[in-house]
């Protein structure tokens, strides 16, 4: 019989869990694939009294990771803490330096280290994989890394966090605002009790990094990304979405331009019959704009213990079958530096509302200070009043044809200094199918 691969798995939490229980569960379907036992020989977590629903009589305890993953007991280290620094770093790097392959879906870990992580095991000759750190049960990475290497990508972009997915998903459906939403998702368990990471795209930014790295061949670079979260999004917003045929969604775009890779994470619009749109709850969903292919999409299940497990135990069966190569696809030396196409040059089309105040020649000064700036204006349209919007004020939506951030910067803020609105105005992008 095929010598048995030794399992390490620090963290036993939502997703750690799931690994071990599947990885019991499936033993015999899972060696026929890798061809050989997989097994859990070792195990880290903080509580060892803590009971987890697990048989974890046959692993040996460690209550430090990175003595797990330099023990004689393990042949893999799985690491599921979380965070990206601490003891989920030092874990990954001991089982580097003592030439064992990893396993993670520690996205922050790998935003902010993945270089000198990728640099590190390539020298050692060791395997990571990261599958479930993007998009959690969705094979977003391989399908970047092997399934498209024939492509040159101009466009990789996709809702990639679902609790501001469910919580935009919930506010269009039933006209709720977004505090309601947001309560309600922590209730459930789809939002943490404190939600700034998810809500304010920090958690899409560190997935989107990810992706460009393999997409574009830049190295990670979660600091270049200009990042927006959901809370000013208003019942409003949605509804105007809708009447003028759009969805919104937080988007991770990264795109490849003249200027170098442009990455965003904002609220945007798309076109509502387009496949990202139609993605609602809690579900992921990535598009991926291949030059050979076309656009290819891929959606699922982006959180949950079983769902991320599947992608954590995908990783595992393949470095069990002697599949490694570079992390990111393409060897960790010749990734580019990362070149950040400046927010202010980002080209597309805008939805702005503003709260006019109800005086005589407002309408005309705003049309004026969007032409100063070359900016067309494809429809203007008045609305009722939102939650926000003053007393003396109607809420008015712009659309704008292609025009540049810095334009429509511009152009607004001469708008505010003109005094003729109140507050600030709400800016969502309009990106193209
Ligand atoms: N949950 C998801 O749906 C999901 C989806 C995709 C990716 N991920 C990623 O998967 C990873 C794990 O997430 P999770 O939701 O499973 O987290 P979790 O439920 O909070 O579990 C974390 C685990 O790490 C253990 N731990 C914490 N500090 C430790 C330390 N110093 N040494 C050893 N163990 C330690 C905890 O021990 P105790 O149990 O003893 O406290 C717990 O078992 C994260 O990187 C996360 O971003 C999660």
């Amino acid at each position: 019989m095929a010598e048995p691969l030794k399992v390490g798995v620090a963290g036993l939490g939502t997703v750690g869990s799931a690994v071990v229980r599947i990885l019991g569960a499936r033993a015999a379907e899972l060696e026929a694939r890798a061809g050989r036992p997989i097994v859990v020989t070792a195990v880290s977590a903080r509580d060892k009294g803590r009971d987890r629903g697990l048989d974890l009589s046959g692993a040996a305890w460690h209550m430090d990771a990175s003595q797990m993953a330099r023990s004689a007991d393990v042949d893999l280290v799985v690491e599921l803490i979380g965070g990206a620094e601490g003891a989920a770093k030092a874990c990954v790097e001991t089982a580097i330096e003592f030439g064992r392959p990893v396993v993670t879906a520690n996205k922050a870990l790998l935003a902010h280290h993945g270089l000198a992580i990728a640099q590190a095991a390539e020298a050692k000759g060791v395997a990571v994989g990261f599958e479930a750190a993007v998009a959690g049960g969705v094979p977003i990475v391989k399908t970047l890394r092997e399934g498209m290497a024939a492509n040159r990508m101009g466009r990789v972009f996709g809702i990639l966090n679902g609790t501001c997915n469910y919580i935009l998903t919930r506010m269009e459906k039933e006209k709720i605002g977004f505090a309601e939403c947001l309560a309600d998702a922590q209730k459930l368990g789809y939002a943490e009790a404190d939600p700034t990471f998810d809500i304010g795209g920090f958690d899409t930014a560190h997935k989107l990094a990810l992706l460009a790295t393999l997409a574009f061949g830049v190295q990670p670079d979660p600091d270049g990304i200009y990042v927006e979260g959901i809370a000013s999004i208003t019942p409003l917003d949605l509804q105007m979405a809708e009447e003028l045929g759009y969805r919104v969604k937080l988007l991770g775009v990264a795109t490849r331009t003249e200027a170098g890779v442009e990455q965003r994470v904002h609220p945007s619009m798309l076109p509502m019959d387009s496949a990202v749109a139609r993605v609602g709850g809690v579900t992921n969903a990535v598009e991926i704009d291949g030059d050979a292919v076309g656009a290819l999409v891929l959606s699922g299940a982006g959180a949950g213990g079983d769902a991320t497990a599947s992608a954590v135990i995908a990783d595992i069966v393949d470095i069990a079958r002697g599949v490694g190569g570079p992390v990111f696809g393409v060897p960790a030396a010749t990734l580019a530096a990362p070149s950040r196409a400046p927010m202010a040059r980002h080209e597309g089309g805008y939805y702005i509302r503003l709260s006019v105040l109800d005086r005589p020649g407002a309408a005309a000064a705003i049309a004026t200070r969007m032409a100063e700036q070359g900016i067309s204006l494809k429809s203007i349209m008045q609305h009722g009043k939102d939650d926000d919007t003053a007393a003396d004020a109607v809420s008015v939506v712009l659309i704008t044809y292609a025009t540049s951030e810095s334009a429509l910067r511009g152009a607004l803020d001469a708008i505010e200094a003109d005094g003729h609105i109140d507050g600030a105005p709400q800016v969502i992008r309009i990106e193209k199918r």
